[in-house]
C-alpha cells in the first residue's frame, strides 16, 4: 500500500472512531435511556445527506484528574451545518456518550465556531442539548466556555433565529443558553431543566422533589413558561423544529419563506357570522376562529399549555407567514394577566425582530384584578406587551371580535400603537369599561336617591351599552378602519397584508430601549 493510501486509511479509521463517540457500550446505554445519539439526532433533524461535520478531530486539553489519559475525538459535541428544506442551518448536538455531554473548553470552542459562522452567513443556529453541565474536571475553563456561548447567544439575539431542543439533562448555569435563545423545545420523559437539582433543593429548602417535578417538560410548558413546545419524545422534538423553521426567515434582514397557497383567499366562513353568543358572558372558542381564517387551518401554536387565556402561534395567510396573537374567551374569559402578557410580549418581539407580520384577534374583558396579580407585578408585565406592540414595526392587522375594554383595548395592538389596519366585527364592544361597572361609578348616587335603584342602574346601563358597546363609536373617530362581516375576515386580512407588504417604518435611533422587565 502506498503511503498516501495508508494515510487515507488512517483518516477513514479516525473518522470511524470519532463517529462512535464514547463507544458502543455508551451508545447502547444512551439507547436504553430512550435517547438517540447526537449523530442520530442530527440525521433526523436535517435533510438527508446534507450534514457537513466540523472539528471531528478536536480533543480536550485538560490534564487535571488524569484527563489526559481519557479523551475522545470530537470531545462530546457534534457540530456543523446542513439544510432543512434546502435552507442552511448550523447545528450542534451534545454527545452524552462522552463525559455525559459535559461542557469542556474544547466543546465550547466548537460550539462558538459554528455560532460565529452562523452570524457571518446569516443562518439559524439549532442546539441539541443533552449534557451533565460544566465538565467538572475542567473547572473554570468550562465556566469560561459557557460564558463565551452565552455572549454569542446575546449578540445573535434578534439577528439570526436560535432554537434549542432539550433532549436530556440541562442543569445549572447551562440552562441559560436555551433561555437566551428564541425557542426551547423539551422532549417529555427524557429532558429536564433546573438551576439546582433535587439534592441541592433538599439540602437548602428541605423540599423533596423529583427531577421530573422540578424541571420536566410538563413543568416548563405549563407552569414556568420556559419551554415553548413540549414534544412527545426526542424524535417529535426534531419534527417540531423542522415545522417551526418553515415559518421563520434565515435572519433579521430576510422574510419568512413564501409558501404556495392552496386555500382560496376569498373563502367565506359563514359559521363566523354566528359564532359570538348572545350573552356577553358566554364564551366561544377562539381556536375555531383561527382555524377558519388561516390557510388550510394549519396553526403552529407556541406555548400552548401556558397562560391559555392568550393564544400565540404561527400560521399563513395566502402563503405568507404571520404571528397570531389572540385572546381566548374560553379560558378565564380571555382576561389579560401577568403570564399572558409576558407570553404574548415575547412572541410579538420575536415576530417583529424577524419580519413576521402580526395578526391580533381581540376579545378581552380587561386585566385580571386582585392582589395576586398586583403583587406579581402585573403593571410591569402588562407594560411589556404594550411596549412590544408599540415598538413593533412589522405590518400589524388587528381584528376586534367582541370585548375590547380599557387598558387591555390599548395593549392589544390598538390604532394608536401604530396598528396598520384595525378592523372590528359588528359584535365588537370598544369602551373604557363594561356597562355594569361604568354605571356603578357614574350613577350610584342617583340610584341610591331613587325609589328603585336597580331600575335606574339597569336603564343607565342599557343607555351606556347602546352608546359605547359597539364598534361604530370607535369607527367614528377613525380608531377602527372598517367594520367587517365576520365571514369575510380571512379575505380582509389577506388584502390588508398585501397592502402592507411594502410597509416601511423605523423607530428612532437608540442604543436600545428599556422595556419594563
Ligand atoms: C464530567 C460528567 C459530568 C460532568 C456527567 N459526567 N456529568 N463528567 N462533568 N458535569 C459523566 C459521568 O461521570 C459518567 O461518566 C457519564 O458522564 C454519564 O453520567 P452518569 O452519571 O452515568 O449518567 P446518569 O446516571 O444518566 O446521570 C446523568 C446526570 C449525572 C444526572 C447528568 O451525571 C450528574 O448529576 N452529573 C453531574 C451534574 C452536575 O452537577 N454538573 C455540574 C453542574 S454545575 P462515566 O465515565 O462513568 O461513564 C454547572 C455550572 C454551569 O454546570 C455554569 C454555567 C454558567
Amino acid at each position: 500500500m502506498s503511503s498516501q493510501l495508508e494515510k487515507v486509511k488512517e483518516l477513514i479509521e479516525l473518522r470511524a472512531e470519532a463517529r462512535i463517540g464514547g463507544g458502543e457500550k455508551a451508545i447502547a446505554k444512551q439507547h436504553e435511556r430512550g435517547k438517540y445519539t447526537a449523530r442520530e439526532r442530527i440525521a433526523q433533524l436535517l435533510d438527508e445527506g446534507s450534514f457537513e461535520e466540523l472539528d471531528m478531530f478536536m480533543r480536550h486539553r485538560c490534564t487535571n484528574f488524569g484527563q489526559e489519559k481519557k479523551s475522545y475525538l470530537g470531545d462530546g459535541v457534534v457540530t456543523g451545518y446542513g439544510t432543512i428544506d434546502g435552507r442552511l442551518v448550523y447545528v450542534f448536538a451534545q454527545d452524552f456518550t462522552v463525559f455525559g455531554g459535559s461542557l469542556s473548553e474544547a466543546m465550547a470552542l466548537k460550539i462558538c465556531k459554528i455560532m460565529d459562522m452562523a452570524m457571518k452567513m446569516g443562518a439559524p443556529v439549532i442546539g441539541l442539548n443533552d449534557s451533565g453541565g460544566a465538565r467538572i474536571q475542567e473547572g473554570i475553563n468550562a465556566l469560561a466556555g459557557y460564558a463565551e456561548i452565552f455572549q454569542r447567544n446575546i449578540m445573535a439575539s434578534g439577528v439570526i433565529p436560535q432554537i434549542s431542543a432539550i433532549l436530556g439533562p440541562c442543569a445549572g448555569g447551562a440552562v441559560y443558553s436555551p433561555a437566551l435563545t428564541d425557542f426551547t423545545i423539551m422532549a417529555k420523559g427524557i429532558s429536564y431543566m433546573f438551576l439546582t437539582g433535587p439534592k441541592v433543593v433538599k439540602t437548602v429548602t428541605g423540599e423533596d422533589v423529583t427531577q421530573e417535578a422540578l424541571g420536566g417538560a410538563d413543568v416548563h410548558s405549563q407552569k414556568s413558561g420556559v419551554c415553548h413546545f413540549a414534544a412527545e419524545d426526542g424524535e417529535d422534538a426534531l419534527k417540531i423544529i423542522r415545522k417551526l423553521f418553515s415559518f421563520i426567515p434565515q435572519n433579521n434582514l430576510e422574510e419568512p419563506p413564501l409558501v404556495e397557497c392552496t386555500d382560496p383567499i376569498d373563502r367565506l366562513e359563514d359559521s363566523l357570522n354566528e359564532i359570538i353568543p348572545d350573552s356577553p358572558n358566554r364564551p366561544y372558542d377562539m381556536y375555531e376562529v383561527i382555524g377558519a381564517i388561516i390557510d388550510n387551518g394549519e396553526f403552529l401554536e407556541v406555548q400552548r399549555d401556558y397562560a391559555k387565556n392568550i393564544i400565540v402561534g404561527f400560521a399563513r395567510f395566502n402563503g405568507q407567514a404571520v404571528g397570531i396573537v389572540a385572546n381566548q374567551p374560553k379560558y378565564l374569559a380571555g382576561v389579560l394577566d401577568s403570564n399572558a402578557s409576558r407570553k404574548a410580549a415575547r412572541f410579538v418581539r420575536f415576530c417583529d425582530a424577524f419580519n413576521i407580520p402580526l395578526v391580533t384577534l381581540v376579545d378581552v374583558p380587561g386585566f385580571l384584578p386582585g392582589t395576586g396579580q398586583e403583587y406579581n407585578g402585573v403593571i410591569l408585565h402588562g407594560a411589556k406587551l404594550l411596549y412590544a406592540f408599540g415598538e413593533a414595526t412589522v405590518p400589524k392587522v388587528t381584528v376586534t371580535l367582541r370585548k375590547s375594554y380599557g387598558g387591555s383595548h390599548i395593549v392589544m395592538s390598538c390604532k394608536q400603537l401604530r396598528g396598520d389596519m384595525n378592523y372590528a366585527w359588528p359584535t365588537a364592544e370598544i369602551a373604557v369599561m363594561g356597562g355594569a361597572g361604568a354605571v356603578e361609578v357614574l350613577y350610584a348616587k342617583e340610584a341610591k336617591a331613587s325609589e328603585n335603584p336597580a331600575q335606574v342602574l339597569a336603564d343607565r346601563e342599557a343607555e351606556y351599552n347602546k352608546l359605547f358597546c359597539n364598534p361604530y363609536n370607535a369607527a367614528r373617530y377613525g380608531y377602527i378602519d372598517d367594520v367587517i362581516e365576520p365571514r369575510n375576515t380571512r379575505f380582509r386580512i389577506i388584502r390588508a397584508l398585501q397592502q402592507l407588504a411594502t410597509k416601511k417604518l423605523t423607530n428612532p435611533a437608540k442604543k436600545h430601549g428599556n422595556i419594563p422587565l
